[in-house]
């Protein structure tokens, strides 16, 4: 089972909530924040800080501000203190409107990517970058309004499969491509990976009319089960926890 977290920070300006959520963040959060210069990126910063520690203490009984987190070798953060049995595992991403969260105590290798769809992006620049052959063949035939939608599908798969493994943008992935069964979402891996694409699942969400969510996780084969929740971290839970799977048919035709 893996859960992910869904927070639309957005959804409430009550500055009674925000200052809640900042003031469970560490001096050195305080100092990292303070750093943007803009208030929509403070503002982002704080919500994925305040998601990540609120949903971390409904697994145990710590309080969200009394967690603390150090950073692997590529960035990828894990749970410093308190250190706990079973292990958790978790990953964060954020964009403009949305922040999310998923968490494992089942697996070790998860990760989760999230992007805002929109026009105005010179899709093909970064495809040429970013997407193998294959993917390139099919967002050239795709009808011209599903461009950006499939585009932002193979970009948040390859970045969630990077940040699961914990590589982020050291990982080559244009060698790497996602294919759209009818059944499921399946990876050919570059060789020079040495990576067993089997033992990897994949889940595509929309989460609003504008955003998209990947999520990877290493389950050594078995099927991945995720269960979604929208939270308002301190604030009220949120009604319609339900994000409906992106079908093949959806994002190819
Ligand atoms: C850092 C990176 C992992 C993701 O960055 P991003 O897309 O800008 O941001 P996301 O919202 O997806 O994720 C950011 C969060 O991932 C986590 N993270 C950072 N490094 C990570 C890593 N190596 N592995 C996993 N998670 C990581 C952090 O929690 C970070 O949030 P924080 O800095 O506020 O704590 C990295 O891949 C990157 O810089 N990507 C840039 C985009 C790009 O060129 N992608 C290529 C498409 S294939």
């Amino acid at each position: 089972m893996v859960d992910l977290w869904c927070y639309f920070p957005e959804s409430s300006h009550d500055p009674e909530l925000l200052s809640a959520q900042a003031a469970l963040m560490t001096p050195d959060e305080h100092e990292r924040c303070g750093r943007f210069h803009f208030e929509r990126e403070r503002r982002l910063f704080i919500a994925t800080r305040a998601l990540a520690r609120t949903v971390l203490s409904s697994y145990f009984p710590v309080a969200p501000g009394d967690w603390r987190f150090s950073n692997a070798e590529h960035g990828k953060p894990f749970i410093a203190s308190p250190i706990l049995r079973p292990r958790l595992q978790f990953n964060l991403a954020h964009t403009q409107g949305l922040v999310v969260c998923v968490v494992s105590a089942a697996h070790e290798l998860i990760g989760v990517d999230a992007e805002m769809i929109e026009g105005g992006r010179d899709i093909f620049r970064d495809a040429e970058r970013y997407l193998s052959l294959s993917e390139r063949g099919k967002l050239r035939a795709c009808p011209t309004p599903k461009r950006p939608r499939l585009f932002l599908a193979y970009w948040t798969l390859k970045e969630s499969f990077a940040k699961a493994r914990g590589e982020g943008l050291s990982l080559p992935l244009d060698g790497s491509s996602f294919h759209f069964e009818e059944d499921a979402i399946h990876i050919v891996l570059d060789p020079s990976l040495a990576e067993d694409a089997t033992s990897w699942r994949f889940a595509l969400l929309d989460a609003s009319p504008h955003h998209i969510i990947a999520v990877a996780v290493k389950t050594s084969g078995a099927p991945l089960t995720l269960r979604i929740t929208h939270i308002v971290p301190l604030g009220k839970a949120a009604e319609g926890t339900q994000l409906a799977a992106i079908s093949r048919a959806d994002l190819l035709k």
